[in-house]
């Protein structure tokens, strides 16, 4: 247990880690691999080079030292954490070799001497936030272990059919190679899918939002190609299932996982806002609802390129014929052909001032998902519009970095 002192001494580095945070937590990636390599195989190498890891591990560790007299107000963060960490099968045992480098870390970018008091903290807060996380990653393990179908680690399954679904996007269809069941999941949640990479001789995960609603049988995922540019390379795993994966070939999963979910127990409307393949976990949401013949109100506003880049688009038509609860607005931002006058599909970004009579709705839940910019505009957008922040779930396809409650609300109250 920390006691009082300890507890100062971690609120006295609060200043280091708001100003250097990203540079430590740099600091512990790059000393982790270099003494265990192997740790490169769990760890999503795009995400370091881009830094959002090191962003969003900063970010988790300056939130611990803020709250260090009670982290249970964390709960919700630490489930979010632990989601990620289960869908890669992170394990209890590992928490001592991160602890390590972690503490090591500390003691060297901030030049401590091995005895000091803010090292012995820092290494008994370490200790009481591993056991928290692990104890909440346990739970989530026997779950999902609990069901039927269920299973726990990586599972070898078959890429049955893959369908193209518009330019960039592509769909897999993914059956476990056993020929046994799978979990069933929460609309909105991702399995991870492992590959080998040869070209930098890595096995890489990387996080799919299942695309259907749950049937017990198969997987679906929706997969953009990440196209490069001369300062960024192809995305490794999107390029990979697109370009060299066969119906046939196997890939390796995890089971769901996820905190952005449907919440089914509320009877009010449903706005759904997506950017792009940010679409696919709302797609499960959409389904579900569909499924049940519910009443509710479906409203779905979806931006793409044009038409050509809009996945998806007829099946979405035949769900808007089959239910008069359903209702889509488009926007284009580079329409490819011209637009017919259409209430419906509207040229330009997503303008949610434009369409506010259709969604600003008593007692709607809103869902987001897309491009880290997109969800910043359409997060802000929706507060000024009057939608109460604790209304308005949101997913980024990428570690968590974004804090849009506190950027848009708390700026609202000053
Ligand atoms: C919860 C969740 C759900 C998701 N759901 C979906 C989904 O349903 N569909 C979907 O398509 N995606 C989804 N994603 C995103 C997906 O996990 C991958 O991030 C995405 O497919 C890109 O992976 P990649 O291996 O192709 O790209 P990476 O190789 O990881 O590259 C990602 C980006 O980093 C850049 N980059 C990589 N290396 C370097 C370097 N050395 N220097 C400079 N830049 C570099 C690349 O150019 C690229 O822009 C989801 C992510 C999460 C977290
Ligand atoms: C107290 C200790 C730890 C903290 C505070 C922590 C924090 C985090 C955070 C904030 C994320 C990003 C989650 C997201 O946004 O989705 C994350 C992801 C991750 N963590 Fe941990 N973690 C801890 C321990 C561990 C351990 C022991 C491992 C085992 C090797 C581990 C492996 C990973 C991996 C592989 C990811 C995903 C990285 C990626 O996709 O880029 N973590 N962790």
């Amino acid at each position: 247990m920390l006691n009082q002192a300890q507890k100062e001494a971690i609120k006295a580095t609060i200043p280091v880690l708001k100003a250097n945070g990203v540079a430590l937590t740099s600091y512990f990636y790059e000393r982790m691999f270099r003494h265990n390599p192997e740790l490169k195989h769990i760890f999503n190498q795009g995400n370091q080079h881009s830094g959002k890891q090191p962003t969003a591990l900063a970010g988790a560790v300056l939130a611990y030292a803020e709250h260090i007299d009670d982290p249970s107000v964390l709960a919700s963060a630490l489930m979010g954490i632990g989601h990620k960490h289960v869908s890669l099968n992170i394990r209890p045992e590992q928490y001592d070799l991160v602890g390590q480098h972690l503490l090591a870390s500390i003691g060297e970018v901030l030049d401590l001497p091995g005895d000091s008091p803010l090292l012995e903290a820092w290494a008994l807060a370490y200790d009481q936030l591993a056991t928290l996380m692990a104890g909440v990653e346990n739970k989530m393990y026997r779950q999902t272990l609990g069901q039927t179908g269920g299973w726990s680690g990586w599972r070898p399954f078959i890429i049955r059919q893959k369908v193209q679904e518009s330019a960039e996007i592509t769909s897999f269809y993914l059956y476990p190679s056993d020929g046994g069941q799978v979990a069933s999941f929460l609309p909105g949640q991702f399995v991870s899918v492992r590959l080998f990479l040869p070209e930098i001789n890595l096995l890489q995960p990387r996080q799919y939002s299942l695309s259907n609603a749950p049937n017990g049988a198969y997987y679906r995922i929706s997969v953009k190609r990440e196209s490069g540019s001369s300062l960024r390379p192809d995305g490794m795993i999107s390029n990979r299932l697109h370009n060299f994966t066969r119906e046939g070939d196997v890939v390796e999963l995890t089971p769901p996982a996820g905190g952005f979910t449907l919440k089914q127990d509320q009877p009010g409307p449903v706005v759904f806002i997506s950017g792009g393949v940010g679409q696919t976990p709302l797609l499960s949401m959409a389904e579900t609802v569909l499924n049940t013949h519910s009443p509710r109100p479906m409203i779905w506003v979806h931006g793409a390129r044009n038409k050509t880049s809009h996945a998806f688009r007829e099946l979405l038509n035949t769900w808007s014929q089959r239910s008069d609860t359903l209702r889509f607005f488009n926007f284009y931002e580079q329409p490819d052909e011209p637009l017919a006058p259409n209430p419906a599909v509207i040229p330009g970004r997503v303008d949610l001032h434009l369409i506010k009579a259709f969604i600003i709705l008593p007692q709607a839940t809103y869902y987001l998902c897309g491009p880290e910019p997109f969800l910043r505009q359409q997060y802000g957008d929706l507060i000024a519009l009057g939608v109460k922040p604790e209304n308005i779930n949101y997913e980024e396809f990428g570690p968590q970095t974004l804090t849009l409650r506190q950027e848009f609300v708390v700026n609202e109250a000053v």
